[in-house]
């Protein structure tokens, strides 16, 4: 399919809102996420798409109650090793957007590490997971690592300055996708999502299917990319002009 996004990037929100709903803990609508999880990489990988980025953990979210940091850790860590095999067979390479620092429990820094060198030399699509992410922190480390190596100001460009990002091989996201209708960038990724385009699709993400994605997909397939310039005039062609005016204003 032509005219399909290079990089796809989902903001997998609502997981809290789906419990709710059905009157249970908010856990239940995290474990309820993997099947979307686990439908997503399969439609992208089956649409071609060669790359795709989730957020599964944000800096902030550290701020959650104890008890759902705790159950986020253990979960991430069951859906790591139950799937890295069906990853590698699929020709995905994972790998991990965050803080190496850190307060990941180690044994998951472990296993996450042994997922990132199991697929490290897949070419079929680059599945990345953003994990203790915070775009801001992104920022401020490629900024310090400039200045750490001694570039000079004048040799400050947004190439070089890129290339300081983790994982700078990652192309600018074309596509994001925020379900469960929040409309906001939550520190996601902010360099990279520059000028991508926006879906807000009225799902939680537990009831984010593949029919959803390929919805999404179509309906970037339609949209008019400018980056700055000017529209093809047939794409103006449906919108009214504004009444003349006469007189003086
Ligand atoms: C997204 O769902 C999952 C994470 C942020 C880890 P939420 O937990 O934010 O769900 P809502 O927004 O409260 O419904
Ligand atoms: C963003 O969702 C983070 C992830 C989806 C992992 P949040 O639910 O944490 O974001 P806010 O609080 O609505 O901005
Ligand atoms: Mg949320």
């Amino acid at each position: 399919m032509s005219g399909l996004p290079r990089h796809v990037a989902c903001v997998m929100d609502g997981n809290g809102r789906w419990a709710a709903l059905r009157s249970s803990p908010r856990t239940n609508g995290h474990r309820a996420a993997e099947a979307a999880v686990i439908d997503v990489i399969e439609a992208a990988h089956a649409a071609g798409i060669p790359w795709l980025s989730l957020f599964a953990f944000s800096t902030e979210n550290w701020g959650r109650p104890q008890g759902e940091v705790r159950f986020l850790m253990r979960l991430v860590q069951r859906v790591v090793r139950k799937h890295a095999l069906m990853l590698h067979a699929r020709g995905i390479r994972c790998r991990f957007l965050g803080d190496a620092d850190t307060r990941i429990p180690p044994s998951l820094a472990a296993d996450i590490d042994a997922l990132t060198t199991l697929t490290a030399g897949n070419t079929r699509m680059t599945l990345t997971v953003a994990f203790d992410h915070g775009g801001r922190r992104d920022i401020v480390s490629a900024a310090r690592s400039l200045i750490r190596e001694g570039v000079p100001p004048e040799q400050v460009t947004e190439e070089s300055f890129a290339r300081h990002l983790p994982h700078p091989d990652t192309p600018d996201v074309d596509l994001v996708i925020r379900t469960s209708g929040e409309q906001r960038i939550s520190n996601f990724m902010l360099w990279q999502v520059a000028y991508a385009e926006w879906m807000f699709p009225q799902v939680l993400w537990p009831d984010f299917r593949a029919g959803h994605f390929w919805e999404c997909l179509d309906a970037y397939r339609r949209r008019e990319r400018r980056f700055g310039g000017v529209g093809a005039p047939a794409r103006t062609a449906g919108v009214a002009a504004p009444a003349a005016t006469t007189g003086r204003s």
